[in-house]
């Protein structure tokens, strides 16, 4: 048995300990936001938070997480009312600023990839305030173990999310 905290709450999951975290998430847990796109961390689908770092959850066993904290694409709102220290009812109403700033820059074309391209982006934010456009490239290329892939070719609108999103957490700093 493995013991982890999925987006707040703890888990005692019961499945072989080599089983990818991707099909714990998905299948015991029923979170649908991670994605099975490659299944070889080739992509970036699939990308989940393991204690803060965008991991491929694919091909992490569920061993990784033992003790561990993990986020996925729907507990981004409530990481941020916690970091924002909002109230209960206000952050019930409140999506993190990265998955408004996707909506209103309409960044998703067929969708598929985005939930890596959001994990990713939450990483590079809570480390880099206000990221030039080379370092989100690099974020999204070269920090992880290979570029996040979009094969719609959504990567300029979700530069402009990701400068969209670091204005809004950047305020109150
Ligand atoms: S599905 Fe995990 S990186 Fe592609
Ligand atoms: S929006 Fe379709 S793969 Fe990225």
């Amino acid at each position: 048995m493995v013991t982890m905290t999925v987006n707040g709450v703890r888990r005692e999951i019961q499945s072989p300990t080599n089983t990818p975290l991707l099909y714990v998430l998905r299948n015991d847990l029923e979170l649908s936001g991670p994605q099975f796109g490659c299944g070889l961390a080739q992509c970036g689908s699939c990308s989940v938070l393991l204690d803060g770092k965008e991991i491929r959850s694919c091909v992490t066993p569920l061993s990784a997480a033992s003790g561990k904290e993990v986020t996925t694409l729907e507990g981004l709102p409530a990481r941020w009312a916690q970091q924002k220290g909002l109230s209960k009812s206000d952050a019930e109403k409140t999506l993190h600023p990265i998955q408004q700033a996707w909506i209103e820059e309409q960044a998703p074309l067929c969708g598929f990839c985005q939930n890596g391209m959001m994990i990713k982006a939450t990483e590079l934010l809570e480390h880099v305030a206000r990221p030039t456009v080379a370092e989100i490239k690099e974020a999204f290329t070269t920090s992880g173990p290979s570029p996040h892939l979009c094969r719609c070719g959504s990567y300029t609108a979700i530069i402009q999310a990701v400068e969209r999103a670091a204005a809004v957490m950047a305020k109150g700093r």
